[in-house]
């Protein structure tokens, strides 16, 4: 009960949030659906800041953590679970250098939460080959020279297994676009993107 005068969290999020989503889904969605999107919003409880149990489940193995929930996927997989192919570039969205793939969809790990993919499969570069096989797409990046330094190339590669996912066109000006998340230093986006088409069997 809240002191007279003062508002509930409850009373807050049913005048505050109510509006907002009734204005973002169309006022002709029936009532009782836009109160149960409020009742969904009040029931959420916060966790942390203390460590929490987090389960992840990566490359079909599952992991459990003790993690701050501000732990980002990215240094959950490098410092808590030895996974350091995903690569920490600029730690802020920017270069691709972090990019794994989480339900088959290429996300930057170093923007995501690992609290937040909790229950779904997080692929990463060391997840990509069949025992002494490799996935398609790291065979093509060898067979087309497609990296120098080697630093961006396994987000360059997890981002190209997530392209060909996706479907998207193959040809070279469509391949450049949907790769333009995944920056390369070294300038070795000609032998790049060959190696996506390749790997699409476009080329
Ligand atoms: S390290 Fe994640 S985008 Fe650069
Ligand atoms: S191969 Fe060096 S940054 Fe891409």
């Amino acid at each position: 009960m809240s002191p007279p005068g003062r508002w509930s969290r409850r009373r807050f999020l049913v005048r505050a949030v109510l509006p907002a989503i009734a204005a973002g889904i169309g006022t002709t969605v029936p009532r009782r659906i836009v109160a149960a999107d409020v009742h969904a919003i009040t029931v959420v409880s916060a966790r942390g800041p203390a460590p929490v149990p987090v389960t992840l489940s990566v490359n079909g193995q599952l992991h459990r953590l003790s993690i701050e929930p501000r732990v980002t996927l990215l240094d959950a997989l490098r410092e808590r679970l030895g996974l350091t192919g995903s690569k920490k570039g600029c730690d802020q969205g920017q270069c691709g250098a972090c990019t794994v793939l989480v339900d088959d969809r290429r996300v930057n790990a170093c923007l995501t939460l690992a609290i937040a993919v909790e229950g779904k499969q997080i692929t990463t570069v060391e997840g990509l080959a069949r025992g002494d096989v490799l996935h398609p797409v790291q065979q093509a990046f060898i067979d087309h020279d497609a990296f120098q330094c080697g630093y961006c190339t396994p987000g360059q590669i997890c981002s190209a297994v997530g392209l060909l996912h996706e479907r998207r066109p193959l040809d070279e000006g469509s391949v450049r676009e949907f790769m333009s998340g995944n920056i390369c230093r070294c300038g070795a986006y000609t032998n790049i993107v060959a190696a996506v088409r390749s790997a699409g069997g476009a080329a």
